[in-house]
């Protein structure tokens, strides 16, 4: 299956097939390949990849120590040492992190050269690799320094998933449940009364899932591709996901706080008189019966508070909260009133 996106350039996201056959057909005509894979993933892809190209291998440190202006520097390095052109093609194989400095390499690289991605997790597969960000972390904060730029091609090889954890793999799929609230209410029957482990030995609901996922963020990005008033609903959950990623230091996944913090939008739209009690109801059974945390420390509220206010969707001072008034209808709300987020937040704080 393909879905495309349109974006500075239209690109498809091939779906439910080997990486190596495909990754092998988008290498016809090349000089020059470079696989950016974390070192830990490095043995994942060992097994040579039928092609005529010279297939160059630049191993980066796992996880966010990967998104760095170090790992970068290195890249550019490698890149001019071994000549590469705007003719030849950067591969991007791992999580998010490996795909969103990948991504910001290939756009860095003489202004700009073809790359593609190959997300090996479910978070990478449905959110990072599609819409066409990029970005390195700064001193300063996450994503600071990037660029909005596609790739030629993503390619979804389900079978990668296999060797996640259950908690990576739930984590992740808080990003498919986002996209059921504000878009397919066909993605919340898929995964209603499913438990993590049953869905992961299916392979057929498990590419469903993730098909509907891209193209929900497909269609979002195609029609709004830099991120102003339409992709903002992407956002659902995340204003104080955000906060309770800063408030835990990374100690849970971002897809977990994102799962707590739709948790919260279920509460405060419920008090809103927004969502009836069976949509809220709906938010917490789905992602308690996946394994994912909807509840946070109580004595975190004023520190999640003042960083909901800072964080980067809020526009300036004011808090802007992506809203649902049913299943894919989306709204915002701003600036509401704190002893209403207050009262929501105790109905998810321990
Ligand atoms: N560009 C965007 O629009 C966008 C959107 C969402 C998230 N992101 C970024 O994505 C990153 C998070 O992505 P992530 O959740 O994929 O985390 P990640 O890339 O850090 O990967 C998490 C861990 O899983 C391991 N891993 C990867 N694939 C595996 C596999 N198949 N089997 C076993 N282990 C595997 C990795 O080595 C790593 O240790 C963050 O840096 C975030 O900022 C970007
Ligand atoms: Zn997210």
């Amino acid at each position: 299956m393909i879905i495309e996106v349109q974006a500075e350039r239209t690109y498809p996201v091939i779906i439910d097939t080997a990486w190596k056959v495909e990754l092998s057909k988008l290498l016809v005509g090349r000089n020059k390949a470079a696989i950016i894979v974390s070192e830990k993933m490095q043995a994942s892809i060992k097994d040579l990849i039928a092609t005529d190209a010279e297939v160059l291998i630049f191993p980066i440190p796992d996880g966010e120590p990967g998104k760095s202006s170090a790992t970068l520097n290195k890249i550019w390095d490698w890149l001019g040492a071994a000549g590469f052109t705007r003719s030849d093609l950067i591969i991007a194989i791992g999580g998010g992190a490996v795909t969103d400095l990948a991504g910001f390499a290939a756009a860095s690289w003489l202004r700009g050269i073809d790359w593609v991605a190959i997300p090996t997790t479910v978070a990478g597969a449905v959110d990072a690799a599609i819409g066409g960000k990029t970005a390195i972390n700064s001193e300063y904060g996450k994503n600071l320094i990037g660029a909005f730029y596609s790739p030629s091609a993503v390619i979804i090889d389900v079978s990668w998933f296999d060797s996640l954890s259950d908690r990576d793999f739930a984590a992740g799929l808080a990003e498919v449940v986002k996209a059921g609230f504000i878009s397919d209410a066909k993605i919340l029957q898929l995964i209603s009364d499913s438990k993590i482990l049953d869905l992961r030995s299916n392979r057929a609901a498990v590419i469903e899932l993730v098909s509907r996922a891209i193209a929900v963020k497909a269609e979002i990005v195609s029609s709004d591709f830099k991120e102003n008033f339409g992709r903002e609903v992407l956002n659902y959950g995340h204003t104080l996901g955000h906060a309770i990623e800063l408030h835990c230091k990374y100690d849970l996944r971002h897809g977990e706080c994102v799962s707590i913090g739709m948790a919260f939008m279920a509460q405060l739209q419920l008090s809103l008189g927004l969502i009836s009690s069976e949509l809220a109801q709906q938010h917490i059974d789905i992602l308690k019966n996946l394994g994912l945390p909807t509840t946070y420390k109580r004595q975190a509220w004023p520190s999640l508070l003042s960083s909901m206010y800072l964080d980067k969707k809020s526009r300036g001072k004011t808090l802007r909260l992506v809203t649902i008034k049913g299943i894919g209808i989306t709204d915002r709300l701003e600036n509401p009133d704190e002893k209403i987020l207050l009262a929501a937040y105790e109905k998810v704080s321990l």
